[in-house]
C-alpha cells in the first residue's frame, strides 16, 4: 500500500490538518516529517475542535501510531503540553512516538529569533517567533541539541555548553542582550528529556515495517510550498522544506524517495499568507475583509492558527499555484474552503502576472519582481448559493462546478477532493485519493 505525502501548495493554513484528519481513516501510521511547532494545523471532528503544532493529525483514531520524525524541529514545553491538552480532552497518546533523532528548540532559538527580527526591522520576515529558524541553524552548523542528547545529563551538558559557548558570545556582542545560563538550560531539558522518553520510537521502523505489512502511511506537511527555504519566495521563506521536491518529505522520517508513492497537494480557493514577503494577488477590499471573516463568529476567521495575526486575503494565484505542482509532482490536489467563495457575485482567479508590459507565466525567482508584477485575472461568475451541505460533485451550482474544472486545467492536476466546511465529512470526494 502507498505511502502518501500531504503538503501544502501556497503559503500555509490550507486545511493540511483537515486532509490528514479525513484521509487517515484508512491509514496505519500518520508522521510529521519537517519543520517543528511554527505550524498550526486545526481538525474539527466528532472529538471537538483542536489546534495541533507538533501532533500529527492522526491522534484522533485510536488505532494510528502517530510519529514525529527526525526532520521536526521540537520544543519539548509544546510538546507536553500539546499531549497535556490531548490527555485532557479524552485522546490517547500512546500510540504518539518521536524520533530521538529530531532537532530541539532551546531558549536561545526563541531568543535569537525575537533578538534577529527586532534587528531587521522593516525588512522583518514575520516569523511565528518560535525558534525554528535558529534552531535549523544550529541543525546545520552541527551545534544543535537532538532529543537523544536529552536523555543523559552528561550528553546534555556537553552539547549545551558548547552550543551557548558560542551563542553567548552572539547574544551579548551582537544583540547587546543578556546571556542564557548553561546549568539552567540543562536542569529543564533534562526533565523533558526524562518526560519525553516513553514515546522514543524508531521512524524509520515504524513506517516502513506498516508499509511492508501492507497499510498505508500518511506523511504529513507543514507550511507550504512557496514557504519552501528552496523554492519559496526567498527570503521571505521558513527554514525547512515544506515541499516534497528532493525528498523532503523521505528525509524528515528516514525513509528513500522510492518508497514514497504519492503527493497529494492541499490548496485553498483562494490565496492567504502570514508574516511578509510578495503576494502578487493579495487584496486590500471589502472581499478580502469578508473572506477573512468568514465564520469569524465561531473563532473559524483567517487568523494564524499558532500567532493569531489576522492572515493577508488575496485571490487564488494559479501562476504560484503550478509552480508549486510543478516543484512537488502533485498526482492529486485537495481543493479547500470552497464554500467561503459561497457569497461572492464574481470570483477571480491569476492566470499570469505582466511586468514592464511583458506577461509572465512562470514563477520569478527575484523577489523585486514578484514585489512588482500585476496579476492577470479571469473572472467568473459566483454562485451565491451555500454549499457546505453538498457532497456529490454534481450537487455542486454549476458555476461552482465551472470554477473547479477550470482551478484543475489551469493547475495541471486533477482536482480529488473539495472540501466545503472545516468538519471532518464535509468534503466531496471526485476520485478516492487512497
Ligand atoms: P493547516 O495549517 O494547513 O492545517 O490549516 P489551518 O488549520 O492553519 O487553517 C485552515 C483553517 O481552515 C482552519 O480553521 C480549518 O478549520 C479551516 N478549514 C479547512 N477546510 C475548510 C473548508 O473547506 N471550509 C471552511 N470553511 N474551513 C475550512
Ligand atoms: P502551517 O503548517 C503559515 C511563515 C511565517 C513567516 C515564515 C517564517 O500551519 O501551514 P518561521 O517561524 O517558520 O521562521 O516563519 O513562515 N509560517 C507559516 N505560515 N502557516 C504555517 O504553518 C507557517 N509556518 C511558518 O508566518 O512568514
Ligand atoms: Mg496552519
Amino acid at each position: 500500500m502507498p505511502i502518501v505525502v500531504v503538503i501544502g501548495g501556497q503559503w500555509g493554513d490550507e486545511g493540511k490538518g483537515r486532509i490528514v484528519d479525513l484521509l487517515a481513516r484508512k491509514a496505519r501510521v500518520v508522521a510529521r516529517y519537517s519543520a517543528g511547532n511554527n505550524a498550526g494545523h486545526t481538525i474539527i471532528n466528532e472529538k471537538g475542535e483542536f489546534k495541533l503544532h507538533l501532533v500529527p493529525a492522526g491522534i484522533f483514531y485510536p488505532d494510528k501510531t502517530c510519529v514525529i520524525g527526525n526532520g521536526v524541529a521540537i520544543d519539548p514545553e509544546v510538546l507536553l503540553g500539546e499531549i497535556g491538552t490531548l490527555q485532557e480532552r479524552g485522546i490517547s497518546v500512546s500510540r504518539l512516538r518521536i524520533s530521538d533523532r529530531a532537532q530541539v528548540i532551546m531558549p536561545w532559538h526563541r531568543l535569537l529569533d525575537r533578538l534577529e527580527e527586532e534587528r531587521r526591522g522593516d525588512a522583518a520576515i514575520g516569523t511565528t517567533g518560535r525558534g525554528v529558524g535558529p534552531c535549523f541553524v544550529d541543525k546545520v552548523a552541527r551545534r544543535g541539541i537532538r532529543i537523544a542528547d536529552l536523555m543523559r545529563s552528561e550528553d546534555l551538558n556537553e552539547r549545551v555548553r558548547a552550543a551557548l559557548g558560542y551563542w553567548n558570545q552572539v547574544i551579548t556582542k551582537v544583540y547587546g542582550a543578556e546571556p542564557l545560563d548553561v546549568d539552567e538550560c540543562c536542569g529543564a531539558y533534562r526533565e523533558y528529556g526524562e518526560r519525553l522518553t516513553p514515546f522514543i520510537g524508531d521512524s524509520q521502523d515504524i513506517i516502513l515495517k506498516a508499509h511492508r505489512a501492507g497499510h498505508y502511511v500518511l506523511l504529513e506537511g507543514a507550511q507550504g510550498s512557496l514557504l519552501d527555504l528552496d523554492h519559496g519566495t526567498y527570503p521571505y521563506v521558513t527554514s525547512s522544506v515544506p515541499s516534497s521536491s528532493s525528498s523532503g518529505a523521505g528525509l524528515g522520517v528516514g525513509i528513500g524517495p522510492t518508497d514514497i508513492q504519492r503527493v497529494v497537494g492541499v490548496f485553498k480557493s483562494y490565496c492567504t499568507r502570514v508574516g511578509n514577503g510578495p503576494f502578487p494577488t493579495e487584496l486590500f477590499d471589502d472581499v478580502a475583509d469578508t473572506l477573512r471573516d468568514h465564520g469569524k463568529e465561531y473563532g473559524r476567521g483567517e487568523y494564524g492558527t499558532t500567532t493569531g495575526r489576522p492572515r493577508r486575503i488575496g485571490w487564488l494565484d494559479t501562476v504560484s499555484a503550478r509552480y508549486s505542482v510543478r516543484m512537488n509532482g502533485l498526482a492529486a490536489l485537495a481543493l479547500t474552503r470552497l464554500d467561503v467563495l459561497d457569497g461572492l457575485e464574481t470570483i477571480k482567479v491569476c492566470t499570469g502576472y505582466e511586468l514592464d508590459g511583458q506577461r509572465i507565466d512562470n514563477f520569478p525567482a527575484r523577489h523585486s519582481m514578484l514585489e512588482r508584477v500585476t496579476p492577470i485575472y479571469e473572472e467568473m461568475p459566483g454562485w451565491q448559493r451555500p454549499t457546505t451541505h453538498v457532497r456529490n460533485f454534481d450537487d455542486l451550482p454549476p458555476q461552482a462546478q465551472s470554477f473547479v474544472r477550470r482551478v484543475e486545467q489551469l493547475l495541471e492536476c486533477p482536482i480529488d477532493l473539495i472540501s466545503v466546511g472545516p468538519e471532518r465529512e464535509q468534503a466531496i470526494i471526485v476520485n478516492p485519493i487512497f
